[in-house]
């Protein structure tokens, strides 16, 4: 079978092979997908012998993400906008480097969700890897507007500045701290990294009023606290779950060239938490 690996530091906790599993055996793909546990200083060697060894690609997650990016020979450019990569795709001596966590999480909105977001005004909520990561798939789909709040405003405004340059729908692309957040959004999406302290980005309340759609990138076995407090003032919320199910099943489809059915794999690892 073809190899691919999943790299990290951590790494134990990867829910990838076992969605790559459900996909190959869903679709009759002869593949092999394993995690793979990198020391911190141990990246690109790691890559060089992947590669003498035949590996066919990699997923790359925390905190190989901007060092699969620098070595990376080709980019596409949704990997250039993200400054990140998190597919990389073995080709001879070639090392393809792409990045499929924008369009995870765009498709999941898309095709599991009724929310329409060309036309909406989108709140983005952090400035981080996580808020670069999605950016340009969200402006692709153009929403009427995409305001990128965070913490150091400075970090929001020098992104908005930089997505500039791919916003070729013309959305309203701006940027401000967290108490300016006006209440006028459809869609919310928090890729702050708050969740893991339980922590909020401290918005207005009234931002999550009735008809608001709040996503969470982060997921567990309960509702997030940021999805317990976007509902409990009215919103409908979202956990990241079907993001990293997406992300999968792009990474695969640039593998692969065949789009696994994610219903099924994200009911079964829902059924897992
Ligand atoms: P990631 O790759 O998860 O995006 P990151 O690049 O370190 O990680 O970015 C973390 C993001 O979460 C940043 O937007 C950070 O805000 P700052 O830029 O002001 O540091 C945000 N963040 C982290 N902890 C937070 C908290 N307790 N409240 C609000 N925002 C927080």
């Amino acid at each position: 079978p073809d190899r691919y690996v999943v790299i990290g530091n951590p790494i134990a906790h990867s829910k990838s092979p076992d969605i790559h599993a459900r996909f190959a055996a869903q679709t009759g793909e002869h593949l092999q997908y394993e995690r793979l546990l990198v020391p911190l200083d141990g990246f690109a060697d790691a890559l060089g012998n992947l590669m003498k060894s035949g590996c066919r690609g990699a997923n790359v997650t925390v905190p190989f993400k901007l060092e699969a990016f620098e070595l990376s020979s080709q980019r596409s450019e949704r990997a250039e906008a993200a400054g990140a990569v998190n597919t990389l795709r073995f080709d001879g001596t070639d090392i393809h480097g792409d990045n499929t966590d924008g369009v995870g999480l765009v498709n999941d909105i898309l095709c599991n969700t009724p929310v329409r977001i060309k036309g909406a005004r989108v709140l983005l909520l952090g400035a981080g890897g996580a808020a670069r990561g999605v950016i340009l798939p969200l402006l692709a789909q153009e929403p009427a507007a995409l305001c990128i709040a965070n913490r150091t405003v400075a970090k929001a405004e020098e992104l908005a500045e930089r997505f500039q340059q791919w916003n070729a729908g013309k959305s309203r692309l701006e940027a401000c701290g967290f108490e300016q957040v006006a209440p006028d959004f459809d869609i919310i999406i928090n890729a702050t990294s708050a969740s893991l302290s339980a922590e909020l980005p401290p918005v207005p309340a009234a931002v999550f009023r009735e008809g608001v759609f709040a996503y969470d990138m982060m997921y567990g076995k309960e509702p997030t606290v940021f999805m317990r407090h976007a509902a409990s003032h009215g919103a409908t919320a979202r956990d990241g779950l079907g993001m990293l199910i997406e992300q999968a099943a792009e990474a695969f489809f640039v593998w692969r060239g065949v789009r696994p059915d994610t219903g099924p794999v994200h009911n079964a690892l829902r059924a897992a938490l």
